[in-house]
């Protein structure tokens, strides 16, 4: 009789970490990890649908779901995009870029850029984030070391795309099956450089490169650094909108009017337009500072606030620092307020009718 050997699995922690590198999507690779779903409940808010209607439409796109109960059941994005089309949801044909930026650190561009893109990516959108900071910030907010990957100087970055002109997708990684990133590292400080040095028009210096992926995504978003900077610049160029996050503090809209004049600068340079959307963050009602803050810039920029604004909240912190995930806890008013900015963004308040489709049990699913 033969006797088998059962191998060792190998321990995770002694094994050596794999290099973080783009082409996954070339390759066919899997995702890195499982796709960010939503909460039922949340669906169901966002849908503006009473709880009997909510099981009727999981009934008919998730049967698999309905044997769980309870308000945390999750729903997969892939799901929840069916449910979103089948209610008449238009998704951009051509994705919507995005740049969160301002001149000024630490204003939270970095931790919206991050929750706005796992909250997109589980209402079903396909995102695509691309970290342009040398800081890296956004490629490790997403804790791709505790899953076993290395970024290091090998890592493919925009500056190795654009310096060997290759394609975009040779940095992309993909880290969920429809959330991907293009890493950064301090390797992008270089970006400035090249872009100075190479390209005729500086403005457009992306806007090949993102074009070629355009069509594959819902969205795509720049995480910028604190600069007025070429890297910049291109990011504004290559932007259908410019998200600045704005805090209670007085530095913070010193760079709000530097960084709106630098994007009037850059829009006589392109021919589509670029919107400027301009959202407050680490508001607390409880500070003085934050409320006259609020008032100042609200009455400044009345015409292109966001109408969320983001709360002081120790939750994005620790979203980041502690790998936690921000839509797991209810009693977060972080997870409310991404959750509202995301909605504002999507315009996702235009599927509560149904479209009515004959033959399907949708048809008999009314919105309330
Ligand atoms: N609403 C908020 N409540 C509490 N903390 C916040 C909030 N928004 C951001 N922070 C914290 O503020 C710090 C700076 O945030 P973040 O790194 O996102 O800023 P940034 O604008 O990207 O910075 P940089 O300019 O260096 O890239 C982080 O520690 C983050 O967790
Ligand atoms: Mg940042």
């Amino acid at each position: 009789m033969v006797v088998k050997k059962i191998a060792k699995k190998p321990k995770v922690e002694n094994s050596t970490p794999k290099k973080l590198v783009g082409g996954t999507i070339a390759d066919d690779n899997p995702p890195l990890r499982a796709p960010f779903s939503i909460k039922l409940v949340d669906l169901r808010k966002a849908l503006g649908v009473a709880p009997a209607t909510m099981s009727e439409i999981i009934k008919e796109f998730d049967p698999s779901a309905t044997a769980k109960r309870g308000v945390a059941r999750s729903i997969a994005p892939s799901v929840v995009r069916q449910i979103l089309a089948a209610r008449g949801y238009k998704f951009p044909r051509l994705a919507k870029r995005i740049s969160v930026m301002i001149s000024k650190g630490g204003n939270g561009k970095t931790t919206i850029a991050r929750n706005l893109g796992q909250r997109l990516s589980s209402y079903g959108f396909r995102v695509l984030l691309v970290d342009t900071d040398m800081q890296g910030n956004l490629t490790s907010a997403f804790s791709l070391e505790e899953l076993g990957f290395e970024i290091d100087t090998e890592t493919y970055i925009l500056h190795d795309v654009l310096a060997e002109d290759s394609p975009l997708d040779d940095a992309i990684v993909r880290i969920t099956e429809n959330l991907d990133i293009v890493p950064s590292t301090s390797l992008n400080s270089m970006l400035d450089v090249w872009i100075d040095r190479q390209c005729k028009n500086q403005t457009r210096a992306f806007v090949d490169k993102i074009e070629a992926v355009r069509s594959r995504y819902d969205y795509i978003i720049f995480d910028c650094a604190p600069a007025l900077s070429r890297t910049n610049s291109a990011a504004i160029g290559s932007s259908d909108m410019v998200i600045l996050p704005v805090i209670p503090d007085k530095f913070s809209q010193h760079g709000l009017e530097q960084t709106i004049k630098e994007i009037k600068l850059v829009q006589r340079e392109v021919s589509h337009k670029i919107a400027c959307k301009v959202v407050f963050n680490r508001f607390d009602a409880r500070e003085a500072t934050s409320v006259m803050y609020l008032g100042e810039v609200a009455s400044t920029y009345k015409n292109i606030m966001f109408n969320t604004m983001i709360r002081t909240s120790a939750d994005l912190k620790n979203s980041i620092a502690m790998s936690k995930d921000l839509f797991d806890d209810y009693r977060s008013t972080a997870r409310f307020d991404i959750d509202e900015l995301t909605r504002e963004i999507t315009e996702l308040a235009q599927i509560v009718r149904p479209q009515r489709k004959p033959g399907r049990r949708s048809e008999q699913v009314q919105a309330r």
